[in-house]
């Protein structure tokens, strides 16, 4: 059998040499007490790059929006979130059974942006009865959305509205530094007006665990107590950490090669005359399926090796990252394309 092309997310990455070298050579110390080196630095190299006072390691994305959600708010609050958001789909309803919060889903566009008036007309005003709305929550770029950057303009227009109803700003950035890639502007431009924001290692960094939640100094002690409740103080992590501080000296820069590569495997798809896939900005291929069957397509992919997830009735998606190269792209594509006639009919 040919070498599986995993295009199932750009999670199933895997770290390379020199970055188990630098997990392996990491100082390590105890972080529960604020003695791992490494973590402090990676802790603080975060809170540089995305302009935030503070920085908090954590196992995983989906738990530093949690802790977001239980720092901005009270329970009985209502959060205002979109409804393609990785918050609302994906994250187990964290946000009622954890935090406690009602969660006011407004419509997703296509491009993962959220209309101003729907948000206008959500907010609730002070009144007795109605709970209260200090948080609204963005993805950036967003999963759901064909893996979508929102420009700044989008960023800056949703921030000052927020600003201007009183609400935080949240942003679950598990792939900002794909956003910055897209956009060509620094991390902490784009989170700028924002209070907080999420962003995960795991993901198009290409590290093995973590994400780190960004905000005020303030903002970041009262999360600290949090990660502690939810059993996410972990002790000897400069280990991971390191793979962090590693990604983020090696790993950015490269990202707009899976930009690249995904617009490369949307292309491909789209002349099959089997696919409708997005024109993807970032590394995720969302494609509509409109011959043949999702169930039989997927089985097929497999067959051939290549690994897509089912991603709605007739969807599917496809991520690029740093395991995949170019020319397994193009192999991927003739496997599929080798397939296709029998699928398709
Ligand atoms: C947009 C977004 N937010 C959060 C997460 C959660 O990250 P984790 O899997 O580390 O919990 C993901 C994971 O795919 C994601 O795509």
């Amino acid at each position: 059998m040919n070498k599986v092309i995993d295009l199932r997310s750009d999670t199933v990455s895997k770290p390379g040499e020199a970055m188990r070298r630098a997990m392996a050579g990491a100082e390590v110390g105890d972080d529960v007490f604020g003695d791992d080196p490494t973590v402090n630095l990676l802790e603080q190299k975060a809170a540089e790059l995305t302009g935030k006072g503070a920085a908090l390691f954590v196992p995983s994305g989906t738990m530093a929006n949690l802790i977001a959600l239980l720092t901005h708010t009270q329970p009985g609050d209502e959060i205002l979130l979109g409804d393609e958001s990785h918050i609302f789909n994906y994250e187990v309803a964290g946000a009622a059974r954890i935090a406690n919060v009602q969660t006011h889903a407004l419509r997703n566009r296509p491009d993962g942006s959220l209309e101003l008036a729907d948000i206008d007309r959500a907010v609730r005003g002070p009144n007795i009865h109605s709970p209260r709305d200090p948080l609204l929550c963005l993805e950036n770029t967003h999963n759901r959305c064909g893996g979508a950057a929102l420009p700044l303009s989008e960023m800056d227009a949703l921030t000052g509205l927020a600003r201007r109803h009183g609400m935080r700003v949240h942003v679950d950035g598990a792939r900002v530094f794909n956003t910055r890639a897209a956009l060509g502007v620094p991390v902490a431009r784009i989170v700028r007006d924002c209070d907080s924001l999420s962003f995960c290692l795991s993901k198009g960094l290409g590290c093995p665990i973590g994400s780190l939640l960004c905000g005020t100094r303030e903002f970041i002690d009262a999360a600290r107590r949090h990660r502690k409740m939810l059993g996410g103080g972990m002790r000897q992590v400069g280990v991971l950490a390191a793979a962090g501080l590693f990604a983020l000296e090696h790993n950015v820069e490269r990202m707009t090669d899976d930009h690249d590569n995904a617009a490369r495997l949307a292309d491909g798809l789209r002349e099959l005359d089997a696919f409708a896939p997005n024109r993807p900005e970032t590394n995720i291929v969302v494609a509509d399926v409109i011959r043949g069957d999702l169930t039989d397509w997927l089985r097929a992919f497999s067959d051939a090796g290549v690994l897509a997830v089912p991603f709605g009735p007739q969807k599917l998606r496809m991520v690029t990252h740093i395991n995949i190269s170019r020319v397994e792209i193009d192999e991927a594509l003739a496997r599929i394309q080798r397939v296709a006639g029998a699928v398709a009919v």
